[in-house]
C-alpha cells in the first residue's frame, strides 16, 4: 500500500471518507451523526456496534484509528459516554490527533490549528443538536499551515 502522506499535507477537498465508531453508551447519536454526515454527501463508514449491549471503547476507538491511520478514511469521529476513554485509545495510535469538543469553536480550532483528523463526542454529554453543530464546525474548518505545522510536526515527532 503506497504511503499515506502526513495529515496536513494532503489536500483538504478530497477528505471525503468518514468512518465512525462508538461503543454502546453513543449508539443513536452516532447514527444520527452518520445520517447528518451522508446527507452532505460524505461517505460515511459506520463500523458499528449496531446492538447495545455493553462493549468496550478502546476497541472501538483503536478500530476507527487504524483507519484514518491507513487512509483507509479521510477523517473519524468517534464517540462514547463522555467521549474521553475513547478519544485516549485513538490517540495511541500513530498519525491520529483526536480531540473530543463539547463545543463548534474547539471543534473548528482543533482542525485549524491542530490538524486533528478525528473529532470524539460525548453522548451522555451533548444533546444530538449542538453535536451536529459541533461535527459541522470540525467538517467546515480546515488547516491553517504555517506556524501550526511546525507545532503539529513536533506533535508527530514525539511519536518517532
Ligand atoms: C461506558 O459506561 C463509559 O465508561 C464510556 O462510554 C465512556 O464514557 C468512557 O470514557
Amino acid at each position: 500500500m503506497a504511503a499515506v502522506p502526513p495529515f496536513h499535507k494532503r489536500d483538504p477537498d478530497t477528505m471525503t471518507r468518514i468512518v465512525l465508531s462508538s461503543d454502546h453508551a453513543a449508539i443513536d447519536l452516532r447514527q444520527a451523526v452518520a445520517k447528518h454526515v451522508q446527507a452532505k454527501g460524505y461517505e460515511v463508514h459506520d463500523i458499528g456496534p449496531t446492538t447495545p449491549e455493553s462493549t468496550h471503547y478502546p476497541a472501538h476507538g483503536e478500530a476507527a484509528a487504524r483507519e484514518v491511520a491507513s487512509g483507509a478514511s479521510d477523517l473519524g469521529i468517534i464517540l462514547c459516554g463522555t467521549g474521553q476513554g475513547i478519544m485516549m485509545a485513538a490517540n495511541k495510535v500513530k498519525g491520529v490527533r483526536c480531540g473530543v469538543c463539547a463545543d463548534p469553536f474547539s471543534a473548528a480550532m482543533i482542525r485549524q490549528h491542530n490538524d486533528a483528523n478525528m473529532l470524539s463526542l460525548g453522548a451522555r454529554v451533548l444533546g444530538e443538536g449542538l453535536a451536529l453543530e459541533i461535527v459541522d464546525a470540525f467538517l467546515s474548518a480546515s488547516f491553517e499551515g504555517g506556524r501550526h505545522a511546525t507545532r503539529v510536526d513536533m506533535i508527530t515527532a514525539i511519536e518517532a
